[in-house]
């Protein structure tokens, strides 16, 4: 499976549920086929019907051309278990369907990977008021799980929730009189909002591990790495396309590469437990300064929790700010 350490075949049940943000490209397809070739049931939740039914069909090629290379104790059943359900990140509304869809389904989670993520995108608000690097990246997988919690609280020991974090947390300013940008158009800064994103994402994975440490549910979050997936689209042209070429050439991992270590947070079982910290490359690694700002954190908490209050019950507000 490549050079560097990897991430071993757990051989999982058809009942294990595993849910996917963007899992019908890049990283999210990667960890979405391995996590369904080891018998798991995946849920590619995607806003791209067509798109996600091309990537099922194109996982099911993989995992045949898998089983033919006799890789031990990939599932054996003849189809994956893969389904898609519908989600866009870009609206609250979409995102409490898409909750309610899930919560319907009776269904337990295991694990909740929140990758979805868009990348250096000019200046935009969406429907909802927010500037979109937030809510789509960080807010909108907020919102999901403080929704999906209490299913997860439900489903049994060892259930994981993951954030698709980014070593450029580090390019994130921590100023939240300007979480939501309000400035001009032209002088906002896609590398900072981005940062500032992924920044988010660590400290909520600590902020709320310490409320939910010690449960049957941990939150862990991860750098992939520098990876070729269409992440980079922006970058596609004028100056940037010449970096982009370097990026490509010297730095870049490939989409299996820069899965590995996300593969081994959802399925390893010796993870069971691991809680509150930033992965890269299979190690826990510390962050930046202000992503490991105990107060910080605790004031993110509290900002982001009025931000999305709209949209969440007052049982959902309840149970995600709780501690044990
Ligand atoms: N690639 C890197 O070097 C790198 C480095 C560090 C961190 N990351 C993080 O890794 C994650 C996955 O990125 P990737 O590299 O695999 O790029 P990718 O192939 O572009 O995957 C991004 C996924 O997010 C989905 N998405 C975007 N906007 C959405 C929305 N409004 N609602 C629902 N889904 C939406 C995309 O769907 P569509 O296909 O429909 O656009 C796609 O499935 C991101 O969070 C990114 O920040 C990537």
């Amino acid at each position: 499976m490549g050079s560097g350490p990897s991430f071993p075949i757990v051989p999982m049940k058809r009942d294990k549920v595993i849910l996917i943000t963007g899992a019908n490209s890049g990283l999210g397809y990667e960890i979405a086929k391995w996590s369904a070739m080891m018998g798991a049931t995946v849920i590619l939740a995607c806003r791209s019907e067509s798109k996600t039914k091309e990537a099922v069909v194109k996982m099911n090629q993989e995992f045949q051309d898998e089983k033919s290379k006799r890789t031990s104790q990939l599932s054996e059943n003849t189809t994956l278990a893969l389904e898609f359900m519908h989600l866009d990140l870009v609206s609250f509304e979409s995102v409490t369907n898409f909750c309610e869809a899930f919560k319907k389904s009776g269904r337990k989670l295991h694990v909740l990977f929140c990758n979805a993520g868009l990348g250096f995108i000019p200046y935009q608000k969406t429907a909802d008021g927010m500037e979109m690097l937030l809510q789509v990246n960080y807010l909108s997988h907020f919102v999901i799980i403080a929704k999906l919690l209490e299913v997860m609280q439900q489903s049994g020991p060892d259930c994981r929730i993951l954030l698709m974090s980014s070593v450029a947390h580090q390019w994130g300013t921590f100023d939240l009189k300007t979480i939501n940008y309000s400035g001009p158009p032209d002088r906002f800064s896609s590398k900072n909002y981005y940062g500032r994103s992924k920044l988010y994402q660590i400290m909520q994975a600590a902020a709320m591990g310490r409320r939910i440490s010690g449960s049957n549910v941990t939150i862990n979050s991860i750098h992939p790495g520098v990876v070729d997936t269409p992440f980079w689209r922006d970058w596609d042209s004028g100056i940037r396309k010449c970096l982009l070429c370097c990026i490509k050439c010297w730095v870049a991992i490939s989409s299996f590469e820069g899965a590995k270590c996300s593969i081994d947070l959802t399925v390893n079982p010796k993870h069971a437990g691991v809680n509150g910290l930033y992965w890269v490359d299979f190690k826990i690694v510390t962050p930046s300064s202000d992503a490991r700002n105990k107060q910080k954190q605790e004031e993110l908490w509290e900002t982001t929790l009025e931000l999305v209050r709209p949209y969440l019950t007052e049982e959902e507000m309840k149970r995600i700010n709780l501690r044990n």
